[in-house]
């Protein structure tokens, strides 16, 4: 059947679209095919237009708006928690009783893998960006690696869900298959999909024609997780694999180590609902947003939500007054989220000034370098402020963060800053092996090789390496 004329769209829809001040959207509809008719129309009828004039009223409301205005924390009297330091107090019943649990199939992960890396310039999922500096292995690759790596030391799988998006799913789900998954068992492995908000132009008023047929759309960030994860049934299907504890953690950061067990050793033994890793930040102007706790609560709060003079507070000792820089790995007990996801207030939407493809007045498809729209995502740290738990744990940057953001050129994380990172960390490790590595050569761990004790079951200590060596490749 013909997809029918503008004039017989449904009544309801074309009323809402004119409420809104949206009719642009229809302006190519005369020259759409029969195919690019029925996926506009598709999305006109699934587009939430109740929650559209929610998203520009936000929009409006942080034109005016200063840093901080919209957090709900009161930063005066926040400060930074007590945290655990990785090796610490502590370290070895915390790292025995993570142990413990990951032998006993307690934990399950989640890798969030839906952003549309757009700094980046990915086509694809930013998993499948190839990323070893001699293996050429993608993030895919070395993240799921290090769940085989677990798996062979504990005798247990990690239950895995990947999260992706409309931009992300069908390219992750092919890698899955063409790379047999990782290593991982399919059955220990699921795919859900986080839900897409619209962009907005930069004035925050209109939507933007990412193709004559197509609104561009963004996924909702990765606070989308726990929504999404829900509607999947992946809470159940990690209880039904005897998982308690979940960790999250992005895709881009090949350092990762959310399943470090000193790490989920506080957090259970601190009976925590929601634990995360911090880094410490150095400096005022770094870009990462920090753990601060207020009134009994904890929260993250972004660097662009952080007044500059705050931002730059010493302690006496010289420590920034908010120095836990966080990186996004957490670690949920599973309770939590079943409760958190119970709630009827979702979590809030945050505004985020991004480079969006899309149709110009004369019909020329742009696809800009700097920013010219409006974004909106849901973090999951915002999940933070509803557990009555939380634990704090620092780590060294040098050993657990080097994330992929940024294209070649760039002054921080881009692939040469990751490749360097990785390797610095190969040395280091292989150093603490007892494995002398000579100067100019280059080292790769392969992914599966979590620690020393893994390096020592394939090098003796006193091995000399003279060349470029990826190790246990
Ligand atoms: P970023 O916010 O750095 O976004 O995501 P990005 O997509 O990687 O890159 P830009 O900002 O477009 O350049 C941090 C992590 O959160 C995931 C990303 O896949 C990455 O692992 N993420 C982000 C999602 O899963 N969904 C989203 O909607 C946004």
């Amino acid at each position: 059947m013909e997809p029918p004329p503008v004039h017989d769209l449904p009544p309801t829809l074309l009323e809402a679209i004119h409420a809104a001040g949206q009719e642009h959207v229809l302006r190519y509809w005369p020259m759409l095919s029969r195919l690019e008719r029925a996926h506009l129309l598709d999305q006109l009828m699934t587009l939430d237009w109740r929650g559209l004039g929610e998203l520009r009223r936000l929009a409006s409301a942080a034109r005016s708006a200063s840093a901080a205005a919209g957090v709900p924390f009161d930063l005066d009297s926040a400060s930074t928690p007590p945290c655990h330091r990785l090796g610490g107090a502590g370290g070895a019943e915390a790292a025995a009783a993570g142990r413990e649990a990951l032998a006993g199939g307690l934990f399950g992960a989640v890798i969030v893998a839906g952003g549309q890396g757009s700094r980046l310039g990915c086509h694809g999922p930013k998993g499948a960006v190839e990323i070893g500096p001699l293996s050429g292995d993608s993030l895919f690759d070395v993240l799921l690696g290090k769940l085989r790596g677990i798996r062979r030391r504990y005798g247990r799988p990690v239950p895995l869900a990947i999260m992706t998006s409309s931009s992300t799913e069908a390219d992750t789900r092919a890698w899955l298959a063409d790379h047999d998954h990782g290593g991982l068992a399919p059955g220990d492995v699921m795919v859900f999909r986080q839900r897409d908000l619209p962009a907005l132009d930069d004035h925050g008023a209109s939507l933007l024609l990412d193709a004559p047929g197509t609104i561009a759309m963004a996924p909702d960030g990765h606070g989308g997780m726990l929504p999404a994860l829900v509607d999947a049934g992946g809470l159940d299907w990690f209880a039904e694999r005897g998982v308690r504890h979940v960790v999250s953690f992005q895709v881009d950061n090949p350092l990762t180590m959310p399943l470090h067990p000193e790490f989920i050793g506080h957090h259970l033994i601190h009976d925590a609902e929601f634990s995360t890793q911090v880094i410490r930040k150095q400096q005022p102007g770094e870009r990462v947003g920090v753990v601060a706790t207020s009134g009994g609560r904890y929260f993250v709060i972004e660097y662009s939500d952080l007044p500059s003079a705050l931002a730059a507070e010493r302690e006496s000792d010289g420590r920034l007054r908010f120095h836990a820089g966080s990186i996004a790995v957490h670690a949920f007990a599973l309770d939590f989220l079943r409760r958190a996801a119970a709630s009827p207030v979702p979590l809030p939407l945050h505004l985020a000034h991004k480079a969006v493809p899309h149709l110009d007045s004369a019909g020329d498809r742009v696809v800009p370098r700097e920013p010219n729209a409006i974004k909106f995502e849901r973090f999951i740290f915002d999940l933070m402020p509803l557990a009555e738990r939380v634990c704090v744990v620092e780590i060294d940057a040098a050993d657990g963060f080097a994330p992929l953001k940024n294209p070649p050129g760039a002054a921080a994380d881009t692939l040469a800053h990751v490749h360097a990172a990785m390797e610095a960390h190969a040395r280091r490790l292989l150093a603490r092996a007892g494995i002398d590595v000579a100067a100019g050569v280059r080292v790769e761990l392969a992914p599966s090789i979590l620690d020393e004790q893994d390096v020592a079951a394939i090098l003796p200590a006193g091995t000399r390496i003279g060349r470029d060596t990826i190790i246990g490749g």
